[in-house]
């Protein structure tokens, strides 16, 4: 068998060198898939390594869209909108998205933790607690508390009155909520950390 080396000679390849090889070759393929192999089998890290840095004192901006990054005001909400935030300066950080999401005061149920509310704002991890999605807000325009929270991976659907219990699909536990106020000058700040675990809990 003949091959070409780097400076373009003919180079020859016995028939032993060229069986080692094959085999080299397809035990690396073998191992490349029992590793992916047992990783599937192996459990997945609680979490899934999300860790928040959120901190009371932080204030709200707006995650996407043509307001990316500027300071949201709670007089630009009304009961039934809803959108993604980032604690001010903490956008790096994935596991910081926050679903904000205003309500009628007397919407809230338990076990909503209402100390963790204002002016019917509430908010919640937008982590799905299921396999890490990032989770949206339905709104029904006729009816507003037929709204709803919605992981649009696999369907899991979470109640924003009830703290957001999970009321549908595979999500195990519901998000954690995160406290909110809204300040003197109109602007929203995070009260509190996470209060429960955030990211995929399977
Ligand atoms: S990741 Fe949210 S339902 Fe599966």
């Amino acid at each position: 068998m003949v091959e070409t080396d780097s400076e373009g000679r003919d180079k020859k390849v016995t028939r032993r060198q060229f069986a080692r090889g094959f085999v080299l070759a397809a035990l690396a393929a073998a191992t490349g898939s029992l590793l992916s192999f047992l990783k599937l089998l192996a459990p997945s890290k609680k979490g899934g390594g999300y860790v928040a840095t959120v901190a009371a004192g932080d204030r709200l901006v707006y995650a996407g869209g043509n307001r990316q990054g500027s300071l949201l005001k709670a007089s630009e909400f009304k009961a039934g909108d809803a959108v993604l935030v980032y604690p001010e300066g903490k956008s790096g950080n994935e596991a910081n998205l926050v679903q904000l999401i205003r309500l009628e005061e007397s919407e809230f149920k338990a076990p909503t933790r209402k100390e963790l509310t204002d002016q019917g704002f509430v908010a919640y991890s937008a982590i799905c607690t299921h396999l890490g999605c990032i989770v949206g807000w339905i709104k029904d325009k006729k009816d507003p508390e037929a709204s709803y929270i919605e992981c649009p991976c696999h369907n899991s659907i979470f109640n924003p009155e009830q703290g957001a219990r999970v009321m549908g699909g595979p999500a195990p536990i519901p998000l954690a909520q995160i406290g909110v106020k809204v300040s003197a000058d109109g602007t929203l700040v995070f009260t509190s950390g996470f209060s429960g675990p955030i990211g995929p809990q399977v």
